[in-house]
């Protein structure tokens, strides 16, 4: 943990993640990506560069994409998150996680809850999206595997096949 956040006093979060009420005690400028991985066992969400480059952290605030290593906990405080976890049950999870395995868009599998988080959430206001709009939705989302076609090609594969079904 940073050390200056040992000087501040904890405080009681309440916030909803994934459908569920939880409670944390936490110091509030604690980034919300430690208090998902650490204290509630959320480790689907992954922590790349750690300075809100790389995307691996995403999680929906609110219903927006943010990169959890940039948000303090005090932020979330009444607030509802889904994470990587949260998509289980999501309509889009079947058919993106297929597409990715089809299209070799995993490979090391770091980036991979962000970027199927960012899809989804593309996909969610944009069903039929067009390549440039794959491109700009997944445009926080950083690769250093597939080289991004895969992962392009698999985002509008999962669009056909939930548009079809
Ligand atoms: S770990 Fe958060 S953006 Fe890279
Ligand atoms: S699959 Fe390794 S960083 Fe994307």
């Amino acid at each position: 943990m940073n050390p200056s956040l040992q000087t501040t006093a904890k405080s009681e979060i309440l916030f909803t993640v994934n459908g569920d009420a939880r409670t944390v005690l936490a110091h509030p400028m604690e980034r919300l990506l430690d208090v998902l991985r650490n204290d509630l066992k959320l480790t689907g969400t992954k922590e790349g560069c750690s300075e809100g480059e790389c995307g691996s952290c995403s999680v929906l605030l609110d219903g927006m994409l943010v990169n959890s290593c940039l948000v303090p906990v005090a932020q979330a405080n009444g607030a509802n998150v889904v994470t990587i976890e949260g998509m289980s049950a999501h309509a889009l999870m079947a058919p993106l996680q297929e597409a990715f395995l089809e299209c070799g868009g995993a490979q090391c599998g770091i980036c991979t809850p962000g970027m199927i988080l960012a899809a989804a959430h593309l996909l969610d206001k944009k069903p039929e999206p067009a390549i440039a709009d794959i491109r700009e939705g997944l445009s926080g989302n950083l690769c250093r595997c597939t080289g991004y076609m895969q992962i392009f090609e698999a985002v509008a594969k999962a669009a056909r096949r939930k548009v079809a079904a």
